[in-house]
């Protein structure tokens, strides 16, 4: 375990989930879904296409009921202190809510008027961290997407709520909205302590704003890795591959039959080999050619390394499912 999961692990959780299921109609959507999210990390629920991302998030911000399982926001049951629960809880699961002809801050306004103890500081402090002081009195219809979804976040964390949780919120967005998103959330999570949950389907997106993934597929959670874990898988896991090209692999194989090696369709022999003995097997392996004859044209290690997104990919796919990575 990496140290960003134990300090993790030595946390309260603020989003607890264990063993969630979902029916709807005769389809089993989730599988017991469990997992944790802490105060101070910006956790990433991640999946392809279909997985169940959307179910899950609905069912945390109470607009799902729960079928079996258990959902707890700050040590409070969704199923059994449902506002308690709640009113620790700020999100967008569709597009925020806005009366389009009003301004940013009579939206605002309007929002803080169903919650209590929200007051004209608090509004303007919101404004303040997603950047919008300088357009908040403009009407909505003159908003950008990237601007109504601060406005959105602006709105979702009016009450100062311990958990905010977005659902895919940088669709839509250009690179340069993607990345003051980013910011604000990292920002909340990492100096104003929020838990601070957002889904996605593109691995590229979180490993830049996450601390922490849960990878789902096909209503299953897969695991709960650190973005350093992910790193550490996408490299390979201490494996090397040498690959040697010879006038005759037939040849090539039969010396070099004690590495377990493979033949690939252009002829090329490839050997695994843990990274810390790579260079000395290295040695052996063309030593073991040369002295037995073998016509070499070339014998080096290739670049496993692969991106987080092929790891993504990878463990989503070993899960059948009707979602792609998009
Ligand atoms: N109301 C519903 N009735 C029947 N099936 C549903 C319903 N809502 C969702 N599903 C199914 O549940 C599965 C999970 O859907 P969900 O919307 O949670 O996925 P997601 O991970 O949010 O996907 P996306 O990345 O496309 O938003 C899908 O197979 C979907 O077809
Ligand atoms: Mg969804």
């Amino acid at each position: 375990m990496s140290e960003i999961t134990n300090m993790a692990a030595a946390r309260n959780s603020a989003v607890s989930i264990k063993n969630l299921n979902k029916t709807i109609g005769k389809r089993h959507i989730l599988h017991d879904i469990t997992f944790d999210a802490y105060a101070g990390e910006v956790f990433g629920f991640l999946g392809p296409n279909g997985a169940g991302k959307t179910t899950t998030i609905k069912m945390i911000v109470g607009l799902l009921s729960i079928d079996d399982g258990e959902i707890s926001i700050c040590g409070k049951s969704v199923a059994k202190d449902f506002e308690g629960a709640l009113d620790n809880i700020g999100g967008i699961v569709e597009n925020p809510e806005m009366y389009k002809q009003l301004t940013g801050y009579q939206n605002l306004w309007q929002y803080a008027r169903m919650r209590t103890g929200v007051t004209e500081q608090r509004i303007k402090e919101v404004v303040e961290i997603v950047g919008l002081s300088n357009r908040i009195n403009e009407k909505i219809t003159k908003y950008s997407l990237g601007m109504r979804q601060r406005l959105g976040v602006a709105q979702a964390i009016l009450h100062h709520p311990k958990v905010l949780i977005l659902d895919e919120p940088t669709n839509g967005l250009d690179p340069a909205g993607i990345k003051e998103l980013r910011d604000i959330l990292k920002k909340l999570a990492h100096e104003e302590g929020v838990c601070v949950i957002v889904s996605s389907h593109l691995m590229s997106e979180m490993e830049l704003m996450c601390d922490r993934v849960g990878v789902i597929a096909n209503g299953k959670m897969l695991g709960v890795y650190s973005i350093d874990e992910m790193l550490h898988a996408s490299s390979g896991g201490g494996i090397v591959t040498f690959e040697v090209e010879a006038e005759s692999t037939e040849d090539a194989m039969a010396v070099l039959s004690a590495y377990d090696p493979s033949a690939s369709e252009d002829g090329a022999v490839k050997i695994k080999l843990k990274s810390e003995e790579a260079r000395e097997k290295a040695n052996e392996i063309i030593t073991a050619l040369v002295t037995n004859g073998v016509k070499l044209y070339s014998a080096h290690p290739i670049d496993d390394k692969k991106s987080l997104e092929d790891v993504f990919i990878e463990m989503t796919n070993q899960e059948e499912g009707d979602g792609q990575i998009g």
